[in-house]
């Protein structure tokens, strides 16, 4: 089948064309992200294959409908940049890969905790200068600890797994509640009690209408004095705004993203030569316990490896008219 991919960096076009050996679909690679501009680019393929901060809403859906596309290939597992009622009403189905390495986003989680605990990154730079001295790099044992994971999910049961291994009590918040998490040994519990225990809080949910802001100055004031906040889900779950105001009152000591609620102007681009215009973004950089890395907690050779085989198999599965088993319903 034809698939012009949207939005690729190299790492994409090598792990595909890779796994593309064992599929042979015809792979047309562009580096635009897709939006309303270019979605006539995907004329002459049945399917497009897209990441997560490429514009799938109505209008985008409808050029793509005119160019004749009927699959919608996400090339990750969370979906909040699709309108996947309005690709229902155009008869374009959306397929995604809901789970490719929960272990690559869980250890990114754990590199940021102790990266922020241990200020490992501020250790390396001093000592490349000759300096020496441990002032300011104090962290914490994180046994004992306890760390509140919002989203039960295969990310935050990972997630909790290893914490456990850590020593570290695991307070977890789901809509639902897993047998897997109690055998894990997560106590559940409602959010305000998850926020007054935790000393760490670290977010796997999706981002949905109902999360959307979850972390505000409400959810903020109720957390302990000090407390470290964890997002490599998707940014809009925080409000970015009270975050820096809980930064600013120390409220919250230690913050480490990985997804930011604005990145689509930021992210996945080199911008090391222009002016960055967005100021909230530029005041998170400002806070020496602010530790931000550019949506990459999914980039290891092992999740590219298995996006780029469960992809390409939902497009034969398509293409075979077999049943869609990771498609997206409205
Ligand atoms: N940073 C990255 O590179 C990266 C990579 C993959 C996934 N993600 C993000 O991680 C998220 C979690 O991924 P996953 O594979 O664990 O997904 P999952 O679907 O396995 O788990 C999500 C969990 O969140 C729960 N949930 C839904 N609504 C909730 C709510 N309102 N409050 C609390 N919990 C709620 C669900 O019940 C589910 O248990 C994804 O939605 C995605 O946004 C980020």
């Amino acid at each position: 089948m034809n698939v012009t991919f949207f939005n690729t960096k190299v790492y994409d076009q090598q792990f595909f064309s890779e796994a593309n050996k064992d599929f042979r679909h015809k792979l047309k690679f562009l580096e635009v992200p897709l939006n309303e501009n270019t979605a006539v680019l995907a004329k002459g393929s049945t399917a497009v294959c897209v990441f997560v901060n490429d514009l799938v809403n109505k209008q985008v859906l409808q050029h793509l409908a005119q160019v004749e596309i009927k699959l919608v290939a996400l090339r990750c597992a969370g979906f909040n940049n699709v309108n996947l009622k309005a690709a229902a009403q155009l008869g374009i189905k959306v397929v995604r890969v809901p789970a490719y390495s929960p272990y690559a986003v869980a250890e990114h989680t754990l590199a940021l905790i102790l990266t922020l605990n241990r200020k490992t990154h501020r250790a390396y730079n001093r000592i490349r200068e000759g300096n020496f001295a441990l002032n300011g790099l104090m962290g914490f044992d994180l046994h004992g600890k306890a760390v509140g994971i919002i989203g039960l999910g295969k990310i935050g049961l990972v997630t909790s797994r290893i914490l456990k291994g850590f020593g570290c009590r695991v307070l977890g918040y789901d809509v639902a509640r897993s047998k897997e998490a109690d055998e894990i040994g997560v106590e559940f519990s409602d959010l305000d009690n998850l926020y007054a225990q935790s000393d760490i809080i670290s977010l796997h949910c999706p981002l949905t209408p109902d999360t959307y802001h979850l972390i505000s100055d409400a959810s903020i004031a109720k957390m302990k004095d000090g407390v470290m906040l964890i997002n490599t889900s998707r940014g809009a779950i925080i409000d970015t705004r009270a975050v820096i105001n809980g930064l600013k009152r120390e409220k919250i000591k230690y913050l480490g993203l990985d997804v930011y609620e604005e990145e689509g102007d930021l992210f996945f681009e080199d911008l090391s030569n222009k002016v960055i215009q967005d100021d909230v973004f530029m005041r998170l950089l400002s806070f020496n316990n602010v530790l931000i890395t550019g949506h990459q907690a999914f980039l290891t050779i092992d999740a590219l490896q298995s996006i780029a085989k469960v992809t390409l198999q939902n497009i034969t599965d398509f293409e075979q008219g077999k049943e869609l088993v990771n498609e997206l319903q409205a």
